[in-house]
């Protein structure tokens, strides 16, 4: 359906083309006036010079003719040239009544709808999930749910760090402990067993030690990086060492990124880039895009225009290694293959943003992908302690993801469990679902390339603007709504009446917005414009509900009228928190 404010610039607009004015002039937008009108549209100022007229003479003149429409309750011509609208009511009633008669809420197909991937995993494999990786996950989910929402294809990528110095560290220490493994002997012709001959939690264990131990040794570490140099030109052994190592590492992390609530279509890792390396390295070198440099090979993506020194995009180590930039370039050609997008959407820490001008500036160059398809690098900040430094356990270390969703699960069942009886199971499972709200919405209401303060008081608040208060007032919802159904009551028998008070056409105002936020969240990969919309969204309800008496309301029509716009907000709302990522409880 019409977003309600193209709807009005269209009225306003032919206002304009009556007149004899460019129908151009007519954009209506939100008012930045709310006590004086709900809509406004400056555009005889604009046309004031063209026309050879005063602006509010203009503006008279479409007054006058926007005074005969039904879509208005009054329009008012204001000195210099302002057009302030407010709305009928009649109009907003049958708007609402549309937007919950329609698919999606109204929510239109974006027009050109695109393949996108996105790659907002990042996690290491033989690692634990750490904190630093929730933001990649929640925001990357988040922007993935709503352009998947308006139409696009959308391939969520995990892009897993499986290629890099960590596996020949863990491979290292491996031969270290039990060199008579098959997987390092030169003649060994056989297959190579298909039990992993260690655990997650060994490990778990090995690559923290090992990365210690290569700090401290110079030879150790030298073997390491011999052994990631072996595996990336096809080491039998040690590529059947790796296949045990992303087998583990598949499950757990599919396990905890799942308790985010967050999944991925394509579980590939940057060892997935390896078969395209060689050709395109040769490639680039036969191109004379790369070029030898103290035994390295560069790319010199330096630009006159510059405002800053870019330096050269290193893409072969002088041993022959790939690195970081290697295995994402790779990964282009990979992904033009197989899933050929228009767009690819990386969400990374803001740090690495130098790391992705020189390898989308390389990509370009070598003509890996056409220059119309999308690259983008969403930057995010970083998330910090109370102390402004980034997050840390109390006792200094990298906080594991499990931990954290425990602390604050036990938080709010803490808050639940305080001021009332709840069966402890109930409440166990609800705090769980609300403290992932509170941890994800924490984070999303935020622009994403700001840093933010983890602070478990405010995030597990039911009051301001947070997860659980969300989550609160959509609670609210479904216990009115289930109030209203044991009476006997269906709501289908009655239909959307015409707001009688300020605080239920405000309501029906802001529900009215839901369409508009959506195109820009999709269109500015902005989750946390959707979030301050509910936020003000659960504020309206709020008000409404304080000011109206809903289930003493005695006529049945008008009662049922509202049980609509109820059950409309709730739709909204829970849509809107699905695509941030997280889910109301049935009780709170
Ligand atoms: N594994 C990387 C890290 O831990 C993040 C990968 C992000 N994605 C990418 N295509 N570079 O820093």
């Amino acid at each position: 359906m019409k977003k309600i404010l193209d709807d009005i610039s269209e009225v306003v607009s032919s206002a304009f083309e009556k007149c004899g004015y460019d129908k151009e002039y007519g954009k209506v937008t939100i008012s930045n006036r709310p006590d004086l009108c709900e809509f406004q549209c400056n555009g005889a100022m604009a046309c004031a010079k063209k026309a050879h007229k005063a602006p509010f003479m203009i503006a008279d003149e479409i007054k006058e003719v926007l005074d005969q429409s039904e879509m208005f309750e009054k329009v008012d011509s204001v000195k210099p040239g302002f057009l302030n609208m407010i709305i009928a009511p009649e109009y907003l009633a049958n708007y609402m009544v549309t937007m919950s008669s329609e698919d999606k809420l109204g929510v239109e197909n974006t027009a050109n709808p695109r393949t996108i991937v996105m790659d907002y995993g990042g996690a290491n494999v033989a690692k634990p999930l750490h904190v630093g990786h929730l933001r990649p996950a929640i925001i990357g989910e988040s922007i993935k749910r709503v352009l998947k929402y308006v139409g696009n294809t959308v391939y969520g990528d995990v892009h897993l760090g499986d290629w890099g110095l960590q596996i020949g560290l863990i491979i290292n220490e491996l031969r270290h402990r039990k060199p008579d493994l098959p997987y390092f002997d030169q003649n060994f012709t056989g297959e190579y067993p298909k039990e992993a001959p260690f655990t997650l939690s060994d490990l778990e264990e090995i690559y923290p030690y090992a990365s210690g131990k290569s700090k401290e040794d110079e030879a150790y570490k030298k073997d390491a990086l011999e052994i990631t140099n072996e595996l990336q030109n096809g080491h039998p052994g040690y590529t059947a060492i790796l296949k045990h190592i992303l087998t583990l590492s598949h499950a757990d992390l599919k396990k905890n990124y799942g308790s985010l609530n967050v999944t991925f279509d394509l579980w590939k890792g940057e060892s997935d880039a390896q078969p395209y390396i060689p050709d395109m390295i040769e490639d680039m070198k036969k191109k004379g895009i790369a070029e030898e440099s103290d035994g390295a090979l560069i790319v010199r993506v330096a630009k006159d225009d510059d405002k800053r020194e870019i330096p050269p995009c290193i893409i072969q180590k002088s041993d022959g290694a790939s690195l970081y930039a290697t295995t994402d370039l790779g990964t282009i050609i990979m992904r033009k293959k197989e899933q050929n997008p228009d767009a690819i959407i990386y969400v990374v820490d803001k740090r690495q943003e130098l790391h992705f001008v020189q390898v989308f500036r390389t990509a370009r160059m070598a003509g890996l992908i056409g220059d119309d398809v999308e690259l983008t690098h969403i930057g995010f900040g970083t998330m910090n302690g109370k102390d402004g430094k980034p997050f840390k356990t109390r006792d200094g270390g990298v906080m594991r993801l499990e931990h954290m969703i425990k602390d604050i699960s036990d938080e709010m069942y803490k808050k639940i469990t305080e001021n009332h009886t709840v069966d402890p199971e109930e409440a166990k499972e609800t705090a769980k679902i609300v403290g992932l709200a509170a941890l994800k919405y924490g984070d999303l209401s935020n622009q994403a390339s700001k840093d933010y303060v983890f602070d478990m008081e405010r995030f597990t608040s039911f009051e301001g603007n947070t997860g659980p208060y969300l989550l609160y007032s959509i609670v609210r919802i479904k216990s009115i709504l289930a109030k209203y159904k044991e009476l006997g009551k269906n709501a289908k028998d009655y239909k959307i009446l015409a707001p009688t008070t300020k605080s239920e056409k405000d309501l029906m105002l802001a529900l009215a917005n839901f369409q508009a936020t959506i195109d820009v969240v999709a269109k500015e990969y902005a989750p946390h414009k959707l979030c301050a919309y509910i936020y003000e969204l659960a504020n309206t309800f709020n008000h409404f509900y304080h000011e109206t008496k809903i289930m003493a309301e005695e006529d049945e029509q008008r009662q049922g009228s509202y049980i609509l716009l109820l059950m409309l907000t709730k739709e909204v709302l829970e849509t809107s928190v699905d695509l941030l990522g997280f889910e109301a409880p049935e009780r709170m």
